[in-house]
């Protein structure tokens, strides 16, 4: 018997987002959900950004061309043989316990789709993609086993998978350098995930991330400077290492490719401290 996706809500959804790009949103997903995983945890990654990145690092590097369900197919509910069903658009992936809800270049068009419709992200598109993150597509769904954790990968703009993703989250985990730059695009980026809470006051920002933390005057005077700010810093930060693009490269977690490089310990850290701190 196919489950109603109600049964589902149990389930704790983050959405690691920030406008600015190349923060480590992809890198941070990929890490938390090894982390989660072997702790005996089912998590699901939803890749919400064109870009594909974290589709590309489970193995499909041209998902456009190789894979027929993608987030993109999920949303187009005129595309011929679309499937009502999200569990024909969720991969397995290599990694034990991880699954994948794939994207690719089209989910660009649900993004063009929507400022035609007047230039602003529209209700229909916003609704489509929340349908499509929280409730997986107008029909059910039977996971081979509930997820436990949903972990959406966010694009660096403020698009409409961008707000359906926020919108359908418990917690936005927000990875941030300690820069200038990131800390004056933090406001902006309150200010919109504050609106979708207006609508949805479940929404919690669990905190900012300091990622490619390194010890140098301007780093630490970046992260002071974040500390003093109103936004939520998780204690732990995250280490710059080139253990982390090296992984990528291998197609692996730090937590298989170097588990005792010190991006791997800080990510470890981090998690136990999202479980006991906000959790
Ligand atoms: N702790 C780290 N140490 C060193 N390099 C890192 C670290 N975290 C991320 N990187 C590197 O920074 C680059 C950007 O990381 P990532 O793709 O995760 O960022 P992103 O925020 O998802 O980018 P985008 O906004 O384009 O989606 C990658 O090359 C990644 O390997
Ligand atoms: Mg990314």
């Amino acid at each position: 018997m196919r489950k109603d996706i109600n049964a589902m809500r149990t389930q704790t959804v983050i959405s690691l987002i920030n406008l600015k790009g190349g923060v480590g949103k992809s890198t941070t997903v990929i890490n938390m959900a090894a982390i989660l995983a072997d702790m005996g945890k089912e998590v699901l990654c939803i890749d919400a950004d064109p870009q594909a990145n974290l589709t590309q690092f489970f193995g499909y590097r041209d998902p456009e061309k190789t894979l027929d369900c993608t987030l993109a197919q999920l949303l187009d509910l005129d595309a011929e043989g679309r499937s009502d069903y999200a569990e024909d658009y969720i991969i397995q992936t290599a990694m034990p316990g991880i699954s994948l809800l794939p994207a690719s270049i089209d989910l660009i068009n649900a993004d063009i789709a929507s400022m035609k419709a007047g230039g602003r992200v529209s209700v229909k598109a916003i609704s489509d993609l929340l349908e499509a993150l929280t409730e997986a597509g107008k029909g059910v769904i039977e996971p081979p086993e509930p997820f436990d954790f949903v972990l959406i990968d966010c694009p660096p703009s403020f698009t409409a998978a961008s707000v359906a993703a926020i919108y359908a989250s418990d917690d936005v985990i927000i990875p941030v350098e300690a820069d200038l730059f990131s800390i004056v695009g933090l406001t902006t980026l309150l200010a919109q995930i504050n609106s979708v809470r207006r609508i949805q006051p479940r929404v919690r920002v669990a905190g900012a991330l300091i990622t490619k933390w390194h010890n140098t005057a301007a780093c630490i005077q970046g992260e002071c400077a974040l500390r003093a700010s109103a936004v939520p810093v998780f204690n732990q930060t995250i280490r710059r290492s080139d253990k982390v693009t090296e992984s990528i490269f291998a197609g692996q977690a730090l937590q298989a490719y170097s588990p005792q490089s010190a991006a791997g310990r800080d990510y470890r850290a981090f998690v136990a401290e999202y479980l006991e701190e906000v959790r």
